[in-house]
């Protein structure tokens, strides 16, 4: 096709998660919860590490860095998710549809680099522990956080750098919830070959090999706690089945979507919702519920802002303001 003689496509249809229309009330409601408890829970994980001293150590820093992340992955397409279930016709422009694509490659790819970032620190915890303080210095721990958001940024510009000058010249729906890379690559009407198998090297081999990576570290931790006596097994394994679980509902969907490049795409936004919305709200739900030590901060937290009878009250006032 003649780059000249293609009108450009200002704006993207999205359908949406669900196209029936007697759904779109109840999802709405469903995933305003959703996004109001991943919010909710990961602003007080990141309040509850800032002001309690005794976790001021490298594990729940990185706690508090994938609870701003998981924060940044939900909001970058649930808070139009929502808007767009209340209207007929779903539209994006052309410009907010290659910032929703920046953000996911950058914050789902910060997302799993940080979660290496928090299997090196537990391995650092558990295989070398009288070396945990010296290792794990401040100048390490902010290493840590900023290689995710670095890597991450990389990832997601070498990938977007292709597709901005993609002609797009009429075909414009597309079938999800917000703008992926390979739904809307499959847009562009010129061969996409080199963009679709771009995409495939670039995410899929970030995906797999974090997650091989991360297979790997795991795996050598729960070896060596093995060997240890039961008491200290107990509280590593605990950590360590919450880093797993986190690990596995976050890959398995993006490797499925991007590291295998035959698959159908409508089971693409049921999988994107995986992560977008279910492992945000994981955090929270896991290491509020297991973890004694956060526990313990975030009762205490209250009882510093709040008297007992204060809470329910805020509870009333919030809910029927
Ligand atoms: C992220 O980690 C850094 C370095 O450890 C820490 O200073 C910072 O407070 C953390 N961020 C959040 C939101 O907790």
């Amino acid at each position: 096709m003649n780059e000249r003689n293609y009108s450009r496509v200002t704006e993207f249809v999205l359908l949406g998660l669900s196209s029936s229309k007697e759904l779109q009330p109840f999802l709405f409601l469903i995933f305003s919860l959703l996004y109001l408890a991943i919010l909710l829970g990961n602003f007080l994980i990141i309040l509850t590490v800032t002001s309690d001293s005794r976790l001021h150590t490298p594990m729940y820093f990185l706690l508090a860095n994938l609870s701003f992340i998981d924060m940044c992955v939900a909001s970058f397409a649930t808070p139009k998710m929502l808007a767009d279930f209340l209207v007929e016709r779903k539209t994006i422009s052309f410009e907010a549809c290659l910032a929703q694509i920046f953000c996911v490659h950058q914050f789902a790819g910060g997302e799993m680099v940080l979660l290496v970032s928090m299997a090196y620190d537990r391995y650092v915890a558990i295989c070398k522990p009288l070396h945990y303080m010296t290792i794990m210095s401040r100048r390490v721990c902010i290493t840590l956080v900023i290689i995710p958001w670095f890597v991450g940024f990389i990832h997601t510009m070498s990938q977007l750098a292709f597709t901005v000058n993609l002609p797009f010249c009429g075909p414009n729906q597309v079938d999800s919830f917000f703008c992926d890379l390979p739904l809307v690559t499959k847009l562009a009407c010129t061969d996409t070959y080199f963009v679709s198998l771009l995409i495939v090297a670039d995410s899929g081999v970030l995906t797999l090999s974090t997650f091989v990576f991360l297979v790997i570290s795991y795996t050598v931790i729960l070896i060596t706690v093995r060997n240890r006596s039961s008491a200290s097994m107990a509280k590593a394994r605990s950590t360590l089945t919450a880093h797993i679980t986190v690990v596995v509902l976050f890959f398995g969907p993006c490797i499925f979507i991007y590291a295998w490049p035959f698959n159908g795409y409508s089971v693409d936004k049921v999988l994107a919702v995986f992560y977008t919305i279910f492992t945000p709200i994981l955090n929270p739900l896991i290491y509020t519920l297991r973890n004694k030590e956060v526990k313990a901060a975030m009762s205490k937290l209250r009882g510093r802002y709040l008297k007992p009878g204060q809470v329910s009250e805020l509870i009333r006032n919030v809910l029927f303001m």
